[in-house]
């Protein structure tokens, strides 16, 4: 297998934009070309469009050739569009790093985009129930702040993790986006200043005991980033980022399937041990990482699965100040889907170019010291859990 390195990518200002899909979708291709101009359009032979609802809310069946043509494309090897939900942004990037890999494409854009502020709010609630089993789950109310709800409330029933420790997992992802200014929340610190343990604890109740600041928020954005084959990657850039390890994993699709407690989280646990295997490190050797915080909850129990501590002892972590600048490993740096929102299959792929950026020494003020190996992990449900590691390619 041939190796893979990221040699470009960019983000849009995410926010409640009036912005349509495919203006979305184009700021971000921009930025991303913008960010290596000895990248030329032409060599591009891949090309792979994440997006979870461009049907509903892009209104746009076949999204993949209308973006890939507004942006200047013309794939001669590869065209696709990846749906994976909150997983679709590294869902591409893993689909274009195993084309790259295999030797039939040498450079490959993954981009990643959703619209999901439409004039009808309500329709996101329904989008969000959609993405649940539709027949079992979604009709009887089971939405994502419901579901996770559910898992925090096991967490703390099992091993006594508190409201203040999930809240604190939010300011601090909100603090670090005080310093990304395409965060979502950016314009809001402002205004209102560092959100505080007060302000997070005393916002309104959601789904028990998930407060508004411990969700992700809903958001319009996009993201995109280039793979290139090593050999190719040489001639862009003399700052490579290496895809050094990958993994997914599905254990059941229904949370009903769960025939586990909600509090610990097996296909994560899998996707990890795999994902660390191929990349050939140790939990502890990850410098900087951006995992999936859809709620306070999630990121807690993902300091544990990922191995970064022991089983249950995910709200110290954060409580000790292990998972922030200084710490044991830097997660979040940009502010996560808490705080930058969560644009769906952007997400990842925004997630990922922000590891890109730490490994590159380029993250400004966000900047973890010398960071050298770099995690990202995005899930798609209980069962669904996504992760590629990079490492940082020159000294
Ligand atoms: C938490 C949630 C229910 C709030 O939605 P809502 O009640 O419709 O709130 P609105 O969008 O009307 O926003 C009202 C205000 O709260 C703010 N807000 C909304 N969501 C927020 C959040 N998660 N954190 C902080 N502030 C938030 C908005 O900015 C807005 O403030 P403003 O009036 O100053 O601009 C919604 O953000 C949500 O469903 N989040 C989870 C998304 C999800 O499930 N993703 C999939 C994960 S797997």
């Amino acid at each position: 297998m041939r190796k893979v390195v990221m040699v470009a990518g960019g983000v849009n200002k995410w926010g409640r934009r009036a912005a349509n899909f495919r203006q979305l979708a184009a700021e971000a291709a921009k930025a991303c070309f913008d960010s290596n101009p000895n990248i030329d359009h032409k060599e591009i032979d891949g090309f792979i469009l994440a997006t979870t609802y461009a049907e509903r809310t892009g209104v746009q069946v076949h999204p993949a050739p209308f973006i890939a043509q507004i942006i200047g494309l013309q794939p001669k090897k590869l065209y696709m569009r990846v749906e994976n939900q909150c997983g679709s942004g590294t869902t591409a990037i893993r689909t274009a790093w195993w084309a790259i890999a295999s030797g039939y494409v040498d450079m490959v854009m993954c981009l990643g985009v959703e619209k999901l502020m439409i004039p009808v709010h309500e329709e996101i609630f329904l989008n969000a129930a959609s993405a649940m089993d539709h027949d079992w789950e979604g009709c009887f109310g089971l939405t994502p702040p419901a579901a996770f709800a559910m898992a925090a409330q096991a967490h703390m029933r099992k091993f006594g993790t508190t409201e203040e420790q999930m809240a604190m997992v939010s300011v601090k992802n909100h603090r670090h986006a005080m310093k990304t200014p395409y965060a979502h929340h950016y314009e809001r610190y402002k205004k209102h200043g560092p959100v505080t343990l007060e302000t997070a604890l005393k916002s309104r109740m959601i789904a028990y005991p998930l407060k508004l600041f411990d969700c992700s928020t809903n958001t319009d954005g996009a993201a995109a980033c280039i793979l290139a084959s090593e050999e190719k990657a040489k001639e862009l850039t003399d700052k490579p980022v290496y895809l050094i390890g990958t993994s997914q994993v599905c254990l059941h699709g229904s949370w009903q399937k769960a025939t586990y407690e909600w509090w610990e989280w097996p296909a994560l646990r899998l996707a990890a041990r795999q994902a660390y295997e191929m990349a050939g490190i140790k939990p502890e050797d990850v410098d900087v990482a951006e995992i999936h915080d859809c709620f306070t909850i999630s990121e807690i129990i993902e300091y544990e699965e990922l191995g970064w501590c022991e089983k249950g002892q995910g709200g110290k972590f954060i409580e000790e100040g292990l998972s922030d600048y200084g710490g044991k490993v830097v997660v979040n740096p940009r502010g996560g889907l808490i705080a930058c929102g969560h644009p769906f299959a952007a997400t990842g792929i925004a997630q990922a170019y922000e590891i890109f950026l730490q490994l590159r020494g380029e993250a400004g003020e966000r900047q973890v010291k010398d960071a050298k190996i770099g995690l990202n992990h995005n899930l798609s449900g209980l069962g669904e859990h996504h992760i590629i590691i990079y490492k940082r390619g020159f000294d």
